[in-house]
């Protein structure tokens, strides 16, 4: 049994980085890249045992008008070695959203993480936890986004680059983290430049790099030119939630007129603006169709970009 009060995950804990566990950005030294758990087999087994509804497949591919759109696939009949052998020279990247369903041992890796962070940092409590293992093709990037629970990065094979930008203007408005909270966010609500990057936090993470941002920062990733495997985790805090549900208030106020609502951190009115987003978001006045998926590739090691393209089907998740 590993021993969390010591601390077997993360490797290089220093007393100051408790003050600044999601206020600052934090880079860190962890064991996972050592860890058998993401040899070729485990992820080649984890990649055969997941079910449809808790992986994704993706690639990029060039649309009539030039842009570059997003594309969801499936794995087919492969075994999981073979869908790693396309990662490896194709232009795809994998999500496996849940894998201790697949296997528990990864259940208890994202345990053990969050009870590391919570012996280290006085009066952290998290709690919602999720992981998703990712599995990247060499050049592959993930546009610049926000996410809305707290995230950090774990990188275990490969090189990437990541650019991490303060959630404010001129990087973010309020008005699109309101709208990323409602899940109303399209794509010309976070507007990405390059001059942006003068004032990017930017870092390589090697493999054994882990990296922490405060909530709500954009960022966003690129591949060096190698396979990747990282591993997100999610979490959420009091603190978390109540930024959550202050900004779904907030965003509902806007969408009613109100020009431009106060962000508070705690306090009466942020009680009350819980309360609203907790009355609308449950009693399913804003209840959301879920668009279907659209799956138009098989994974496949000899195709281009190692993929093949099939007769598109929808998929509900
Ligand atoms: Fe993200």
């Amino acid at each position: 049994m590993r021993d969390i009060t010591t601390g077997n995950i993360i490797a290089d804990w220093k007393p100051e980085y408790a003050g600044m566990f999601g206020k600052e950005t934090l880079k860190l030294k962890h064991t996972l890249h050592q860890s058998e758990w993401f040899s070729d087999e485990r992820l080649a087994n984890l990649i055969e045992k997941a079910e449809r509804s808790h992986y994704h497949v993706n690639t990029r591919s060039s649309g009539p008008d030039g842009k570059k759109r997003r594309r969801e696939g499936e794995f087919g009949g492969l075994s999981g070695m073979e869908v790693l052998q396309a990662v490896r020279k194709g232009d795809i990247w994998i999500n496996l959203r849940a894998p201790q369903l697949a296997d528990p041992a990864y259940g208890d890796m994202l345990h053990d993480m969050y009870a590391e962070f919570e012996t280290r940092v006085p009066g952290l409590e998290t709690f919602k936890h999720k992981t998703t293992i990712l599995i990247s093709s060499p050049n592959v990037y993930v546009p610049f986004h926000s996410d809305v629970p707290g995230q950090m990065l774990w990188q275990v094979r490969g090189t990437k680059r990541v650019w991490l930008y303060p959630a404010e203007e001129p990087f973010v408005t309020r008005n699109a983290i309101e709208k990323l909270i409602l899940g109303e966010l399209h794509e010309t609500d976070m507007p990405y430049d390059e001059t942006l990057d003068e004032k990017a936090f930017v870092t390589d993470l090697q493999p054994g790099d882990m990296l922490h941002w405060p909530l709500n920062w954009p960022h966003r990733v690129e591949n060096h030119d190698c396979l990747n495997v990282s591993v997100t985790t999610e979490h959420f805090t009091r603190e978390i939630r109540t930024s959550y549900a202050v900004n779904y208030a907030n965003g509902l106020l806007r969408k009613a007129g109100i020009a431009n609502p106060r962000k508070q951190t705690g306090g009466l009115a942020a009680t009350a603006k819980t309360a609203l987003a907790g009355a609308v978001k449950f009693s399913g006045l804003r209840r959301q169709a879920h668009k279907p998926y659209t799956i138009d590739f098989v994974v496949d090691p000899s195709g281009k970009a190692g993929i093949r393209d099939i007769d598109p089907y929808e998929l509900r998740l």
